[in-house]
């Protein structure tokens, strides 16, 4: 049985496999629509979601499967004091499958220890989000036809975005990678992704503060949230929240083929007048990120379809 707590958790080769299986369901989805007729998956989120727990039921759904679950802590017997372990214990005697959202980092990997079915982590604290980063990957890939050879823009809440460490981490096996790092002093990537991924790995990379003097370099721009339920007290919040907004005349800066993207949601980091530049894929992306959980479903739980 295999669990996916990290982007490394699957080789290139096993992540290409998966993007060519998320493909193929987006150009014939009639093919998979019974797929998983019996089995149930179970949301557990314990933090709030909108795209990452309704795109997996969604997910589910169009593969035929049911759905089952909570989303937030309050409306579990986590209210009541219940460790995870036990709860995916019990999950494990409803479900076939589950992805598990936690404000803890590395909560979904203590429930992985203890379960009995497939366990996703999908999203814990401000570490890791690995299906944000296979639906990052695939937006990429079919967008800008490969994954290497790219210079990418990380912009915004590099410290507490765990969207963008995962991403850092699954981008780095890919040739020809380089990363600009955009963000405010405060903000920065964290030390451990900094020297012990990308120094590690000779990743060439700089760190700027002026989103405007990055722009004509990129290939891809990663627009982020500033994170504010991770941040110790709001005053700190409000004096970065709105540091960079991205606006039509920043983006006349750009590559005429550079790609926005963002995990969503947004708050103010880019105005809504760039919703409109063909450049900005940030609501395709939401929408590979049904087909990208639909092939992770049907790979964790080994059903092929001829
Ligand atoms: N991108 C993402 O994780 O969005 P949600 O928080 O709405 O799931």
């Amino acid at each position: 049985m295999r669990h996916l707590m990290s982007p490394l958790d699957f080789s290139v080769e096993e992540l290409d496999a998966l993007l060519d299986l998320a493909n193929d369901i987006e150009a014939h989805p009639q093919k998979y629509a019974h797929a998983c007729a019996g089995k149930k998956l179970a949301t557990c989120f314990y933090e709030p979601s909108t795209r990452t727990r309704l795109s997996f039921e969604a997910a589910m759904l169009n593969l035929g499967g049911s759905v089952l679950g909570f989303s937030s802590a309050d409306s579990s017997s986590a209210a009541k004091g219940e460790s995870v372990s036990d709860t995916i214990r019990v999950i494990s005697c409803y479900a076939d499958i589950c992805a598990m959202r936690h404000p803890k980092e590395g909560a979904p990997l203590v429930a992985s220890q203890k379960s009995l079915i497939p366990v996703i982590n999908a999203g814990d604290g401000g570490h890791q989000h690995p299906t944000q980063t296979l639906t990052d990957l695939l937006t990429i890939r079919s967008l800008r036809g490969e994954l290497g050879n790219l210079t990418i823009g990380l912009c915004g809440d590099l410290k507490f975005g765990r969207t963008v460490h995962s991403l850092i981490n699954a981008l780095i096996r890919y040739p020809g990678i380089r990363f600009v790092l955009i963000s405010p002093e405060e903000l920065r990537i964290p030390s451990y992704i900094r020297e012990d991924v990308l120094t590690a790995n000779g990743i060439p990379f700089t760190e700027m503060e002026r989103l405007e003097d990055a722009m004509a370099d990129l290939d891809i721009l990663y627009m982020t949230r500033v994170q504010r339920e991770r941040f110790f007290n709001e005053e700190d919040y409000v004096r970065l929240k709105d540091f960079y907004i991205l606006t039509k005349s920043k983006m006349a800066l750009a590559k005429k083929d550079m790609l926005v993207l963002h995990p969503l949601p947004r708050v103010n980091e880019i105005s809504v007048e760039v919703d409109d530049d063909p450049r900005a894929a940030y609501f395709r992306q939401a929408q590979y990120g049904v087909y990208v959980r639909m092939a992770l479903i049907l790979t964790l739980l080994e059903i092929t379809v001829d």
